[in-house]
């Protein structure tokens, strides 16, 4: 089996970025789920969509593993994908509605990625301490597929903005304006955090898949954000309604959730970087399964993406994440915002003192997912693969009402 002291020497030193010897467990079956107790599952494999493309064994240098990369280093990443500079609020706006979703580069400055990357490092302990079944180095995250892991699911909360480091990324002076342009407003939402990340040996294509489906409702709200954001209301004859064509441009352009992922090292052909369907936003058919996926679609990536960039997406847009055939780990934490016209009733998992410390700007934005003081978000500070242990841990801390910052229990 594989020598617990070595994997908790591995992550003493683990850093979300360069060369690591984490991951490349070739006794982690490829495609293998796990259920929420940690069992391999057969039946219900949530997120565990399996890649019946992937490599037959999770091993470096194995020649199937050759043959993928060898095909990854001529063909993966998107053609001419177009990088924003932070000060260009309009381009990005434009291409972000035409895409569905816009790269823009240095969004963090020295200081604001070394901050993130010590807290995606410091969660990622957390998850990968759990001894691994068997002779598996770690345990696979209920529901998803091998060495891949979400920071927002794999806590206990559901979100991380308990944590300092990603409540330190949502009000930033290189996002707010790109974001405001985007919502026609200032008035949208933080309405969590979290991100998704790959060990280095995850293999297998994720699925591709949307993130929230969209209502085709045109509420008052949409209607106002179309109008902020220069969309011609034009109503059809004899009636106060807006017309076909206005009221799919207000759908197409009016997205209730943009989430921003945050890189944490170099997104090349080989780490893994995630896979955005260019336009997919206004799409009304499902992605295709993994059966059916074209190759284009397997290799429309955003490799050159730099550190300290991040990618603005539509979360209607069709994605999923790529094979990590590298020696690094490649981490995208992330905030996910909604828009002003969504309602206000949402999970409240940021704690008080943690809101207490944001910019005025950031305390409007967090307004809806505020705890109450003294009140600790119920499995806040607890991390876990498992959906049984998360479960457990929530449970305890619930409706217990008050809890010391750092003290989170579990
Ligand atoms: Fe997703």
């Amino acid at each position: 089996m594989a020598e617990p002291s070595l994997v908790l020497e591995e992550l003493e030193t683990l850093e979300v970025y360069g060369e690591t010897t984490v991951g490349w467990d070739a006794n982690t079956p490829i495609n293998e789920t796990v259920d929420e107790e940690g069992n391999p599952a057969s039946g219900r494999r949530g997120f565990g969509v399996p890649d019946v493309r992937a490599p037959s064994q999770r091993v470096y240098d194995h020649p199937e593993v050759e043959q993928l990369r060898a095909h990854l280093k001529r063909n993966n990443g998107i053609q001419g994908l177009e990088i924003c500079n932070p000060d260009e609020v309009e381009r990005a706006a434009r291409i972000f509605r035409r895409d569905g979703f816009v790269v823009v580069r240095d969004l963090l400055d020295e200081e604001h990625l070394a901050i993130f990357r010590r807290g995606s490092a410091k969660a990622l302990r957390q998850i990968l301490e759990v001894p691994g079944l068997g002779k598996r180095k770690y345990v696979t995250e209920s529901g998803r597929l091998p060495h891949r892991y979400s920071y927002g699911t794999a806590s206990a909360s559901r979100q991380m903005l308990h944590e300092e480091e990603w409540a330190a990324m949502v009000d930033l002076p290189t996002t707010t304006p790109i974001l405001a342009e985007i919502f026609g407003s200032m008035d949208y939402m933080v309405l969590g955090a979290g991100g998704d990340l790959c060990l280095p040996g995850a293999v297998e294509y994720q699925h591709l898949h949307v993130d929230v489906g969209e209502s085709n409702q045109v509420s008052e709200g949409r209607l106002e954000t179309a109008k902020n954001i220069g969309i011609e209301i034009r109503t059809a004859e004899g009636s106060d309604e807006p017309d076909l064509a206005t009221r799919r441009r207000i759908v197409d352009f009016c997205p209730a959730v943009v989430t921003i992922n945050f890189a944490m090292c170099d997104l090349t052909w080989e780490n893994g970087p995630i896979r955005q369907i260019l336009g997919s936003h206004t799409w009304q058919m499902r992605p295709p399964s993994p059966e059916d996926e074209p190759d284009w679609m397997r290799l429309s990536t955003l490799v050159g993406a730099p550190a300290g960039a991040g990618v603005f997406r539509d979360n209607r847009a069709w994605h999923g994440a790529t094979p990590n055939l590298s020696r690094e780990i490649r981490s995208l934490p992330n905030v996910e915002y909604g828009a002003p016209w969504l309602g206000s009733q949402h999970k409240k998992t940021m704690p008080h003192e943690i809101w207490e410390t944001l910019t005025p700007h950031g305390k409007h934005l967090c307004r809806h997912i505020m705890a109450e003081p003294g009140v600790w978000p119920a499995g806040a500070g607890v991390m876990h693969p498992l959906g049984a242990e998360r479960r457990a841990a929530a449970k305890r801390m619930g409706g217990s009402g008050a809890r010391q910052h750092g003290s989170p229990g579990g």
